[in-house]
């Protein structure tokens, strides 16, 4: 059985969202596609049109998702029309400087965009700590709706061990769940 293709669209400007993406691809295995938006090809249009599964990932910033990346999500406005994502597996994720830092508010942006598409969004499922101790480090911000991630300012493992490692699990969760969501589809 061939693996599900999972595209990976992301905006990140000072590097951070971009290495949280890299990870999630690592656990999504050789099938997955990271597409930069800020130089977004025709190809990359062709590759999001054919995928699987599409995971959105954007810093937040001023409380809601970089407008560099809603600036991609309304040029997929494009679809829609023809409901060419409509039955995609989506899921989300974003980066931020404080524990908070509004984060819940860019992860409802993406999901309620996914939801007008017409996908299928799925969340989180990793419990760390403090309910299991002994998973410290695993999903760190207690966030469900998606993948959560702070940055630790001015640090040099200002993304985490811990926090790569639940991001890489992030990318074979949605693997997995696409792989039973298609299985026999395609
Ligand atoms: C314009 C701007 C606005 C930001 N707004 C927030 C915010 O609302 N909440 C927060 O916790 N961090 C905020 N940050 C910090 C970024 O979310 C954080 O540094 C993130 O890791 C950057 O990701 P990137 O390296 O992929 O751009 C902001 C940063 C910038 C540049």
């Amino acid at each position: 059985m061939t693996s599900p293709t999972v595209c990976i669209p992301f905006f990140s400007g000072f590097g951070h969202t971009k290495r949280i993406a890299q990870a999630i691809a690592q656990g999504v295995g050789k099938s997955a596609q990271l597409i930069d938006v800020a130089a977004i090809t025709d190809a990359d249009w062709e590759a999001l049109d054919a995928a699987d599964a599409i995971v959105f990932g954007a810093p937040t910033y001023m409380g809601s998702a970089a407008a560099r990346f809603s600036q991609f999500l309304e040029a997929v406005d494009t679809r829609r029309e023809h409901g060419k994502w409509v039955d995609k597996i989506a899921a989300g994720f974003t980066t931020a400087i404080h524990p908070s830092g509004d984060k819940l508010a860019t992860l409802q942006r993406l999901s309620i965009f996914a939801a007008q598409m017409g996908m299928i969004w799925v969340g989180q499922s990793e419990i760390g700590a403090p309910v299991k101790p002994d998973r410290h480090g695993a999903n760190r911000d207690g966030s469900w709706l998606g993948l959560m991630v702070t940055e630790k300012l001015g640090q040099d493992d200002d993304l985490p061990a811990s926090d790569l490692e639940t991001a890489r699990r992030f990318g074979a969760r949605v693997e997995q769940v696409t792989t039973r969501w298609t299985r026999g589809h395609r």
